[in-house]
């Protein structure tokens, strides 16, 4: 670690580093690289230039390592993130709180994926607008970090929901630094948007408006946006070219389609803590089908839903019974969010209704781990037949990339037409209405028949697909959009 303040020319900017510490026994500070198309993106751009990832302490750890070096950034070159430097904010605990679990998660995700249920959620009180109020200071803190540590015409690159406010900050204080804002989530249509306290919307909308380019994962989420301008801002849009006229300067709304990172990927994949993975895996579940899913926790990933159809398709196809397991990967997500700990009970009382109902003495038709073990969803991908994915909204979906580039065989993708994913993958998948659980039932039974060589030849158009836009090209793509 070292305390040089020197400034950089790319900056990052996201709630999410690319590093969590961790302490070890001795007190001493371990690190982990995190997963994501960011961080991939980010590293060989990070080997050429001079570069640093501003993000937020997330643990004790994080805050620990972030004291180390105090006011400095982490400095974590001669690490595997290239030449890369990480400053950690350590944000006071109420103010991330509002800004993270309250303003971010439980609401402004909640809007952008349309997962309200609305008799009874949301209410915009009092307290709410005192939450407001530390996203506010939330965004500054990362606008100020971002404002020390950048050169003159420096680029930077702030990303998703958690810091829409911070380009303007920048813009007002800074007109040298050219700045992109990217969206990981999709965008709320304006009659879905309108739910929000105006003076919230506009300030949301105006924030993001600072910069000078804005990125996407799919056109339907950039469209959304450019119509909750004109709807809310009243500015002018030219569709044509899509951009937005606002403050004197022209805005371009981009989508960026973020691929799988296949060389990683298969990299990672070929480790050994993957193949014995595998090899425990096969023992467990001998030759029988796979469908494999993979997610976070997440309301909107469908995960109830998805083990319904899968309860649906055993009770309509006996013939798959004892043929067929279904695992069923779902990572703790957000625990400080009450909707989640209920959504995480839901699945596992669904879950456990499967087995009750179909399984046998030598035969557990779901396997359900709600944990996480990155080598062993790598494991998964690598043998599934069937890799289902139908979230009710999902800005892109890496599994539905990922899980081809590393299937041993050739699986069957079956996808929601609601994910980003479904724009590239759409034509060589099988597509669900992720709402309908009888569809999803058929469908599944429409994979998991679907003979060998279809299978493998859809197979390989995926991955093409998937790797289009490496996370590489995905981030140099928006760099060259701010020259
Ligand atoms: C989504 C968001 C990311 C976020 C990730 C994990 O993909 O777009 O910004 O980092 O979920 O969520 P978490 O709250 O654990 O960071």
């Amino acid at each position: 670690m070292g305390d040089q303040v020197d400034k950089a020319q790319i900056l990052v900017a996201s709630n999410r580093g690319p590093v969590s510490f961790s302490i070890n026994e001795d007190g001493s500070l371990d690190y982990r690289r995190g997963g994501g198309g960011l961080v991939s993106g980010l590293s060989s751009v990070a080997a050429t230039s001079d570069t640093l990832w501003v993000c937020a302490a997330l643990s004790e750890a994080d805050r620990k390592a972030a004291a180390a070096a105090p006011g400095a950034r982490l400095d974590l070159a001669g690490f595997d993130l290239g030449g890369m430097r990480v400053r950690m904010l350590d944000i006071p605990a109420d103010t991330f709180t509002d800004a993270y679990t309250r303003v971010a998660n439980s609401t402004l995700w909640f809007v952008h994926h349309m997962l309200y249920d609305t008799p009874n959620k949301p209410r915009f009180d009092a307290a709410f607008r005192r939450e407001w109020e530390g996203y506010r200071d939330y965004n500054s803190a990362f606008a100020e970090a971002l404002l020390t540590g950048s050169a003159d015409n420096a680029r930077v690159a702030v990303q998703d929901y958690h810091l829409a406010l911070v380009p303007r900050m920048l813009r007002g204080r800074r007109p040298d630094l050219r700045i992109t804002h990217f969206s990981h989530t999709p965008w709320a249509p304006p009659e879905y948007f309108r739910m929000l306290p105006a003076e919230i919307g506009r300030e949301l909308l105006e924030g993001m408006l600072g910069a000078d380019h804005l990125g996407f994962l799919s056109r339907r989420w950039a469209d959304a946006f450019l119509r909750c301008c004109e709807t809310f801002l009243r500015v002018e849009v030219d569709w044509s070219k899509r951009t937005v006229e606002f403050g004197g300067r022209l805005i371009e709304v981009a989508v960026h389609a973020l691929g799988a990172d296949a060389a990683g990927l298969r990299e990672r994949a070929a480790q050994a803590d993957v193949e014995e993975r595998r090899a425990a895996l096969r023992e467990r579940v001998g030759d029988r089908r796979l469908i494999v899913r993979v997610d976070r926790t997440e309301l909107s990933k469908n995960i109830v839903r998805g083990l319904e159809g899968y309860r649906e398709l055993l009770r309509d196809h006996p013939e798959w019974h004892g043929r067929v397991t279904h695992l069923a990967f779902a990572y703790p997500s957000r625990g400080d969010v009450p909707e989640y700990r209920e959504y995480t009970e839901s699945v596992r009382r669904v879950a456990k209704e499967i087995n009750q109902e179909f399984g046998t003495a030598d035969w557990t038709p779901l396997i359900l781990e709600v944990n996480d073990d990155f080598p062993r969803s790598l494991a998964a991908y690598r043998m599934a037949d069937v890799l289902l994915v139908n979230p009710i909204r999902d800005g892109m979906n890496l599994v539905a990339k990922e899980g081809p580039v590393l299937s041993d065989n050739g699986c069957a993708l079956v996808l929601s037409t609601e994910a980003g994913a479904a724009d590239e993958l759409g034509r060589d998948a099988l597509l669900v209405n992720p709402y309908d659980v009888s569809e999803t039932a058929r469908v599944l039974h429409r994979a998991l028949e679907m003979d060998d060589d279809e299978r493998r030849a859809r197979c390989e158009r995926l991955v093409e697909s998937a790797t289009a836009l490496s996370p590489t090209r995905w981030f140099e793509e928006q760099l060259r959009s701010l020259r």
